[in-house]
């Protein structure tokens, strides 16, 4: 009797030995650490997978990954199925208004003589917390933007969320810790989807990158802020490390960090203070003269 592959909706079960390859691949190609207890939800995020390309064993799939000849293609399409990518504009609002009434007031004084500033949000999903930001200096500035030089990175590992972002078209979800004051100035309404104004969209750019790799990070260069939100959760303590390591290269001195509400840089190596106002998850790299103000905004 002919050996018949898997249909998607047959399961094919991962052995403890393949969870600890794919952990391991996962980790190498990612710095995503995903815990022991956590191999039933990579089985099912993955086993969809091995369903479509009919394959009857995690051992091919991992020859296919680490081997094939599509296996940067294929790496693409699990990452985009085994991250969590939940984001949305104006998220965590309380940080945000800190972000926008005191760390903004304070970055557009001391960069008045250069009208230069450069934002970097890390690991951006499909762009709505850059464009949030985009919006934040588009009302901060008014008119004075066309003064400004300002520039927005967006930056993902995920092809498929960075080109959500591109395309700048959102559903209700993404909107929904919007005020509609901000929904009726800055997107249109079109069959149910909201397009974002096109003069913030000029704000942002977007690119893809895996923050495990350092050097590509480097070529971007200096930055005033970067928000790196919900993703360190994600790492184990070297990858964080790796990260602090890379925001101590990219922040300029005394910029700021800005971090998810679960996450922390206290127990690494790293010149960032914790900025002491709840809700903020704030860090500011510490020079001597930050030091002497106490690390306020
Ligand atoms: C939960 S979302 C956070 C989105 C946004 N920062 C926010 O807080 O609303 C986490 C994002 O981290 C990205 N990510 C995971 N590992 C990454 C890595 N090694 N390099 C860059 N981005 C990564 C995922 O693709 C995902 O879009």
């Amino acid at each position: 009797m002919p050996v018949q592959a898997p249909s998607s909706s047959q399961k094919t079960t991962m052995s403890a030995a393949q969870f600890s390859r794919l952990q391991q691949i996962i980790f190498e190609r990612s710095g995503i650490y995903f815990q022991d207890s956590k191999k039933d939800i990579l089985e099912s995020r993955l086993g969809h997978r091995l369903g479509e390309l009919d394959m009857g064993s995690y051992d091919e799939y991992i020859m296919f990954i680490t081997i094939g000849p599509y296996r940067d293609d294929e790496f693409q399409e699990m990452f985009n199925r085994i991250t969590t990518n939940e984001t949305s504009f104006f998220r965590n609002e309380p940080q945000l208004n800190y972000f926008e009434q005191e760390v903004l007031p304070v970055l557009l004084e001391a960069k008045s003589a250069t009208k230069r500033l450069r934002i970097w949000s890390c690991a951006c999903s499909s762009g709505e917390e850059p464009y949030t930001l985009a919006i934040q200096l588009h009302r901060s500035l008014g008119v004075r933007l066309a003064d400004w030089h300002i520039e927005i990175l967006g930056t993902d590992i995920s092809e498929k969320m960075l080109k959500v972002g591109q395309t700048a078209r959102y559903s209700s979800h993404a909107l929904r810790s919007t005020a509609d004051i901000v929904k009726s100035r800055y997107f249109n309404e079109v069959n149910g989807f909201f397009d974002l104004d096109p003069e913030i969209q000029s704000m942002v750019y977007f690119e893809k990158l895996n923050l495990k790799d350092r050097l590509s990070a480097l070529r971007f260069g200096t930055f005033d802020v970067v928000f790196c939100r919900d993703v360190l959760i994600y790492f184990n303590d070297e990858m964080k490390q790796h990260c602090a390591d890379l925001f101590e290269r990219t922040l300029a001195d005394d910029g700021y960090l800005f971090l998810g509400h679960s996450e922390t840089l206290r127990g690494l190596k790293s010149p960032f203070e914790a900025i002491s106002v709840p809700h903020t998850f704030c860090w500011r790299k510490m020079t001597a003269t930050s030091t002497k103000n106490n690390g306020r905004a």
